[in-house]
């Protein structure tokens, strides 16, 4: 395992911080002694979070991650939070921020989130990372890879925000993330909702 610092993630642009470095640094190294087994984050960024994981690596396990870097999303909604978020996010400046810190690559996956499951190996993950698209459905999508990847104690860590599309989907995703997110790290940080579908609600 390599040793990664809180000074040189601090130092990677993103809103990993606070709770989420102590916590992951918990599940990564308890997973790693435990129960052995890849990562894969969906949702790169500049690599704030990526780093962290690519610490935690045993030999013989694979990080996988996966991020659009820029490239247009067809869903309106997504298009959006990506223009308004991330403008000028490049592959290279992912790929240099994670060089520089490791002196090496994961497997990095250019494309949709929902694509992860064709990449990395089912039931082989101990720890998946989900912080891409901030939309309900490609949420649920997101969770339901995460399942696909992990072993049956791996956990799932969401430290997304997600952003209400319609009514009632705060009692949905409450639902779901009860019935299928354990046993998982869950950190939300904020719901939003679009005024223009009917829903406001801020938690
Ligand atoms: C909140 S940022 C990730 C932050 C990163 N995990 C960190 O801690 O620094 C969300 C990322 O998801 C990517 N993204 C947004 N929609 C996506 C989609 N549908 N599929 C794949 N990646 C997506 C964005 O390009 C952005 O880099």
């Amino acid at each position: 395992m390599a040793t990664v610092t809180n000074a040189q993630i601090k130092a990677i642009p993103g809103w990993f911080g606070g709770l989420d470095v102590p916590a992951f640094r918990l599940l990564l190294a308890e997973t790693a002694v435990r129960l052995g087994g890849d990562l894969a984050e969906l949702g790169v960024y500049q690599g704030k979070s990526a780093v962290l994981l690519g610490a935690y690596l045993n030999s013989g396990e694979t990080l996988t991650v996966v991020d659009l870097f820029g490239t247009e999303a067809s869903a309106d909604g997504n298009k959006r939070e990506n223009a308004e978020q991330y403008p000028n996010l490049t592959r290279a400046q992912f790929e240099h921020a994670y060089q520089r810190v490791h002196g090496n690559l994961p497997v990095v996956i250019e494309g949709y989130s929902s694509s992860i499951t064709q990449y990395a190996a089912a039931a082989a993950h101990r720890l998946v990372h989900v912080d891409a698209s901030h939309l309900y459905e490609h949420v649920v999508t997101d969770i339901e890879s995460a399942r696909t990847l992990l072993k049956p104690d791996g956990s799932r860590c969401l430290t997304t925000t997600v952003v209400a599309t319609r009514r009632g989907w705060l009692r949905r995703f409450g639902k779901r993330r009860e019935a299928e997110c354990a046993p998982s790290c869950l950190r939300l940080k904020s719901y939003k909702g679009y005024p223009d579908h009917g829903s406001n609600l801020r938690v």
